[in-house]
């Protein structure tokens, strides 16, 4: 079992998670699980708002399959890129975006 699971639910046995991979977010290398997505990569680090609208407001996490676009991160460099609908990769760099144009 993995002991270093952040804000995930705890394995009882009857689930399992795939193997652990570091990636990093927002410049902090942290331990993910193949098969997660990345918005359950930022949620489990309690990173609700993944982005901010050209207006400055917060956005995260909404429809959870790729419809309201607003769990938009930077990933490995490309902005706008759907967190719900990416999958995590070891050394995947993820950030998070402010409005439509790439930060940090
Ligand atoms: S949460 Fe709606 S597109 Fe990702």
């Amino acid at each position: 079992m993995n002991k270093n699971t952040s804000g995930r639910i705890p394995l009882d046995g009857n689930i399992e998670r795939g193997a652990a991979v570091t990636i990093d977010i927002n410049g902090k290398p942290v331990t993910a699980y193949l098969g997660e997505s990345v918005a359950t990569a930022l949620l489990s680090e309690e990173i609700v708002a993944m982005r901010t609208t050209t207006l400055g407001e917060s956005r995260g996490v909404f429809c959870g399959m790729g419809v309201c676009f607003d769990c938009l991160v930077v990933v490995d460099g490309k902005p706008n890129t759907r967190a719900c609908m990416t999958w995590v990769k070891e050394g995947m760099d993820i950030r998070t975006q402010d409005g439509l144009k790439a930060t940090n």
